[in-house]
């Protein structure tokens, strides 16, 4: 009998056990996804690549977000026809209502063993500070309706996400993406995320980015509002061609720098640590910055540190850095060290109170390391090991940069004022 007993509380215990399990995974999935998208204990797994089936979204910034954006996507076989269709009010997936539609250019990604295939739409002529809502179609499969919002034009207030480093760690990446996804439903004036590169583990492999990009998903917002990215590379995804295939060549082929404007008076410029920091990029840089002097806020990002908080500086150092302070650049932001970073202003090799204030390091899931905290950058600053995102609220008269945790905590927060430029 109590034998018995015993085998029933057992039973007891793994059903409630199951019980919680799904219940978890149902609160962490975004709802709408589908059963397909859920494993048996209920926790996410992304959309099933099969056929046609459009999986693996995501929608990349470039140039100019107020009137540009690419949708992109990957499907399990060649389709012989993808096709974005959009419009400026929701149409719930009627695929005969919505107005307007692109064709997707479509390819095999680069890999050895696993074939299969990008679809790249890309769209112009948006109206800025305008929700669009889209699905997308490969041959006759058609995904839920998402939807997002173009940048604005003129000097408007926003925010956006800064962070980078999102390999290595499955589950913390994931943590970190339902944090933002969090950040994105609590705040819905975030616009974008700007990656500051080392998305995987071997960037060129598409095991890596079959990973990466379905844990992206979970970037989306309950009601299916995409987080669009403005990416750097990283170190990590080498020369491979993946990463363009991934995000649609941000920047020229062989570059992948580029500059972002962001309404009238918000400058991103975006550059590749992973190619030589001079010659042309450099030149691309003076002239960026030179032709946007009046722009009141100014900010780079790129993967490798010029102000490191665990390893040596990159050539950005050398090359980026009497640029950046030439023309008076805000903040620059930096990955690839795995802790959390923001140094004193520097001017000049010193502390300087009109100097660029460095921060990042890259908290998007990969594990922590020590930061080296005794750097004389430091000294006014912080040095942290705790995976995190910057979220910076962008004002007419101050930009403001929160680091906060996967728990959610403002671990640190930094106010620039705007220059006289
Ligand atoms: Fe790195």
């Amino acid at each position: 009998m109590k034998r018995l007993n015993n085998h029933r509380a057992a039973l007891l215990i793994a059903g409630l056990v199951v019980s919680l399990a799904v219940l978890v995974g149902a609160l962490t999935a975004p709802p709408g996804l589908g059963a397909a998208d859920r494993n048996p204990d209920g926790s996410y797994t992304g959309t099933k690549l099969e056929g046609t089936t459009p999986a693996q979204w995501r929608l990349i910034w470039e140039e100019d977000p107020a009137h540009t954006a690419t949708v992109a996507w990957t499907t399990a076989k060649q389709p012989e026809k993808s096709t974005l269709l959009y419009d400026s009010e929701a149409r719930q997936g009627d695929l005969a209502k919505y107005r307007f539609q692109v064709d997707a250019t479509v390819g095999q990604y680069t890999d050895d063993e696993i074939h299969t295939w990008y679809n790249h739409a890309e769209l112009s002529n948006l109206k800025p500070a305008t929700t669009y809502w889209f699905v997308m179609v490969s041959d006759n499969t058609a995904s839920r309706e998402f939807h997002f919002i173009t940048a604005p034009e003129g000097d408007a207030e926003f925010k956006l996400l800064y962070g980078g480093d999102s390999r290595s760690d499955r589950d913390a990446r994931r943590t970190m993406n339902r944090r933002m996804r969090t950040l994105f439903e609590e705040d819905p004036e975030i616009l974008a995320l700007a990656h500051g590169g080392d998305y995987v583990a071997n960037g060129e492999e598409m095991e890596d980015w079959d990973e990466w990009l379905t844990d992206h998903e979970l970037t989306v917002t309950a009601e299916g509002r995409m987080l669009p990215v403005i990416p750097a590379r990283g170190n990590h995804e080498a020369e491979g061609p993946l990463y363009d295939e991934v995000f649609n060549t941000p920047g020229k082929k062989d570059g992948n720098f580029y500059r972002t404007l962001i309404g009238e008076q918000f400058l991103l410029v975006t550059l590749n640590s992973n190619i030589s920091a001079g010659g042309n990029q450099a030149d691309f840089l003076e002239t960026v910055l030179h032709e946007n002097e009046q722009v009141r806020w100014q900010i780079a990002n790129y993967h490798r540190p010029a102000y490191p908080a665990v390893k040596s500086p990159g050539s950005a150092l050398e090359h980026w850095v009497p640029l950046f302070e030439k023309y008076n650049l805000d903040i620059a932001f930096e990955s690839d060290g795995h802790a959390l970073k923001r140094t004193c202003a520097i001017r000049g090799g010193k502390q300087a109170d009109d100097g660029v204030v460095y921060i990042g390091e890259g908290g998007l899931g990969v594990k922590q390391r020590t930061p080296k905290d005794d750097r004389w950058y430091f000294k006014g600053g912080v040095a942290a090991s705790t995976l995190h995102v910057q979220k910076l609220t962008v004002k007419k008269d101050s930009l403001l940069v929160e680091s906060i945790t996967d728990e959610g905590k403002v671990r640190d927060s930094y106010t620039a004022k705007p220059r006289k430029r």
